[in-house]
């Protein structure tokens, strides 16, 4: 378990206080047991409102039933999990709709706490959550505001510190929760960061924090060196960008649909179900491993091929991608 006991006076972006927890326990405790999720407190302006609430919840878990999360209509299936946990009031928003979450924070009004919750990038279409418009409509109708950062950790945002940082609102977001197990490649395990009295909290009553395993060090170890590798430049975020656009560019010079906007997620809009399946298992005999969604994965009439830009991608292996979406897209009549 990693703690962070220190209390800062000053906005420290998320992933860096992650980072500096994580390499100096590291060093510090070198063969240690980690936890496969572990909770780190951060400091910011957003501080005091989160301890009030917390401390009023003493000896509760953070939300229960007279409590509301406002929720995305497409987060990820962990987060709806953990609503049904927390037994709070679940408040369906339209996908990124700022008119609707209001709406859903009028409602709302009437609970002791309200949390918005967001993943930062939705996996499915690579977009990104309209984070500043949600931030001042937590800040007009008193709620928190938690994200999701699984798919933004490690590169987006100038230094790779992710969506709160793409859209200038790091010190505005009160709850991060993200992976190892992604961009920072580790293969498992994941944190959350927030004011230390949260944390303090979740330590006693989070119920899948409490009972599941600890990590393995050599998976503590890969995403540590993963961490130290963005710490020391902003070089890999910035590459992951040039090869980002690169697909996008070439794939919709094709006639190609991708879904997103610059996003290292690059789904592939296909529309029918079994030509995304087709295609995925051509793509794999041209030696290009990609993979289709459908329902239910993704809704009815929409499956794509995810493609997933990697850091270690080659601008030849970008083009020979390309070049493989092309031939196959011929053969099935979905570019000419
Ligand atoms: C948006 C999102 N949140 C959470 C998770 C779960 O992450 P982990 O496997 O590290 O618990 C995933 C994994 O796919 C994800 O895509």
């Amino acid at each position: 378990m990693i703690q962070k006991t220190q209390s800062f006076t000053h906005v420290i972006p998320v992933l860096h206080t992650l980072y500096s927890v994580v390499i100096k326990h590291y060093e510090e405790h070198h063969n240690g047991n980690y936890h496969t999720r572990f909770l780190i407190s951060k400091d910011s302006h957003c501080r005091a409102e989160l301890e009030e609430g917390a401390s009023r919840l003493a000896g509760k878990v953070l939300l229960g039933p007279d409590d509301a999360v406002l929720s995305d209509e497409l987060n990820h299936a962990s987060i709806i999990d953990g609503i049904r946990l927390c037994r709070a009031k679940r408040l369906r928003y339209k996908h990124m709709d700022l008119r609707d979450l209001e709406t859903k924070l009028k409602e709302a009004q009437s609970s002791r706490l309200r949390l918005v919750v967001t993943d930062g990038v939705f996996s499915m279409d690579g977009d990104v959550a309209p984070l500043s418009g949600i931030c001042d409509l937590a800040d007009q109708y008193g709620a928190l505001v938690f994200i999701d950062e699984c798919h933004a950790t490690g590169f987006l945002g100038a230094r790779g510190r992710g969506t709160d940082e793409l859209l200038g609102v790091m010190d505005r977001v009160h709850i991060v929760n993200s992976t190892l197990g992604k961009a920072l490649g580790g293969a498992a395990g994941g944190y959350t960061v927030g004011p230390k009295p949260l944390i303090d909290l979740l330590r006693q009553r989070s119920r899948p924090y409490l009972f599941s395993n600890s990590l393995p060090p050599p998976v503590v170890g890969c995403a540590l060196r993963a961490v130290e590798l963005l710490l020391a430049s902003n070089e890999i975020s910035q590459s992951m960008t040039a090869k980002t656009m690169r697909f996008r560019n070439k794939m919709a010079e094709a006639g190609f649909t991708i879904s997103g906007l610059a996003h290292p997620i690059c789904p592939v809009m296909l529309g029918d179900a079994r030509l995304a399946s087709l295609m995925s298992e051509d793509m794999l005999k041209l030696g290009i491993y990609v993979i289709g969604f459908s329902f239910p994965v993704v809704p009815k009439g929409k499956a794509r091929i995810r493609v997933q830009i990697s850091a270690a991608h080659t601008d030849q292996d970008i083009d020979q991608c390309v070049d493989a979406f092309i031939q196959t897209g011929r053969k099935h009549g979905v570019v000419s």
